[in-house]
């Protein structure tokens, strides 16, 4: 049994949770998506000074939903890497506080390690090798999954994330930030297959193309063309758009990660961050893996978007692993996945 308490904060999220190894016991999230919304974005200067007005009152809450106090605490961790600079501080140095006050062990995790752990929360047996397919905001790659803090990187964007493709075309179509989640609402309504759109691929210098690295921009740039043509000729049919474009970031994903399993003889594919929220991704992953034989998993909603239970999860198998961070473990905006275990002490 090891219980962490873990901070949240690298982005726009202030999350404070409490999990008893893959058990969560608290998990709460304060959105800061209104106070951004104004700004069609997220304002880092303003994410860094809300993070310091809520996260105190969310640990004083956690502790007491998990109806425990500091004594059955194990660890304190803290999101580290990477995320927006300033609000990784705020979370970071709180968490070091609390470690140095009572006494307790602190670790740094890697955000991105914190998203893989999504999948152990919701499904609790699942064991490593697998492979993660990670879209969110800020992300969009393959992971192979070794061990505990064992990553490699087999596939990646070239450039857009796919939440940021996401966001970025809702923005074309004035539909507000954040886009992923009304975009796949409207595309429910609308024709997939209205407008044939550009999935993206990668040119090898050596000819052929990446089987499992990704672009959006050229398909962020196809539907601006078409957004402008439609709207000269008066006429914006926003479901058909919607829908198309939402098959065919659905399709370049699959397509890659279902490669990508058969290639390295994994069985299972664990889906993570924000767009593996999305319902056309869901759908098209799960029918394309099913005559492979392979395994899907996506993590309930409050676990696919960022939240501190899956940082707590990633912390506790560190921890009973005997690692643990030094209190000058630094924030950093930028940090591979492979280099997860810098952040423990050898
Ligand atoms: O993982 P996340 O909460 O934060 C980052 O670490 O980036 O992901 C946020 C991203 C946003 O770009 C948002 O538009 C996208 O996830 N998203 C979705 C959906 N729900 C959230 N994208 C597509 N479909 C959704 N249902
Ligand atoms: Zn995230």
């Amino acid at each position: 049994m090891t219980r962490v308490l873990a901070i949240e904060t690298s982005c726009d999220e202030t999350a404070v949770a409490i999990v008893n190894n893959r058990d969560v016991l608290s998990n709460l999230v304060a959105s800061q998506i209104e106070i951004h919304q104004p700004y069609g974005g997220i304002v880092p200067e303003v994410a860094s000074r809300q993070h310091v007005e809520t996260v105190n009152e969310l640990v004083d809450t956690a502790l007491k939903q998990a109806k425990i106090t500091w004594a059955d605490l194990d660890g304190v961790a803290a999101t580290a890497a990477p995320g927006l600079i300033g609000a990784l501080l705020v979370g970071l140095t709180t968490a070091k506080t609390l470690a140095l006050l009572h006494n307790k062990p602190f670790l740094g995790v890697h955000h991105l390690e914190g998203h893989i752990y999504a999948s152990y929360l919701s499904h609790p047996d699942l064991q490593p090798p697998f492979l993660c397919l990670l879209v969110s905001g800020g992300h969009t790659s393959l992971i192979y999954v070794k061990d505990c803090g064992h990553y490699e990187t087999l596939g990646s964007t070239r450039d857009d994330a796919a939440g940021e493709a996401f966001d970025k075309v809702a923005r074309l179509l004035d539909l507000g930030y954040p886009g992923g989640p009304v975009i796949d609402r409207l595309a429910q309504q609308g024709n997939p297959t209205a407008f044939p759109l550009p999935e993206g691929q990668v040119s090898l210098p050596t000819g052929g193309f990446h089987p499992y690295d990704s672009s959006f921009s050229g398909l962020k740039t196809a539907m601006l063309r078409l957004i402008d043509k439609l709207r000269q000729q008066g006429d914006l049919p926003v479901t058909d758009l919607a829908a198309s474009f939402q098959a065919t970031v659905a399709r370049a994903l699959t397509k890659r990660a279902i490669a990508c399993a058969l290639d390295y003889g994994l069985d299972t594919i664990a889906v993570g961050g924000g767009v593996a929220a999305n319902s056309g991704l869901r759908q098209t992953l799960q029918a394309a893996a099913a005559p492979h034989r392979l395994r899907v998993l996506f993590p309930p909603l409050k676990y696919c978007t960022d939240n501190a239970a899956m940082i707590a999860c990633a912390a506790a198998e560190h921890l009973q692993r005997g690692h643990q961070s030094p209190l000058s473990l630094g924030a950093r905006s930028r940090m591979p996945i492979t280099a997860v275990m810098q952040l423990y002490n050898p």
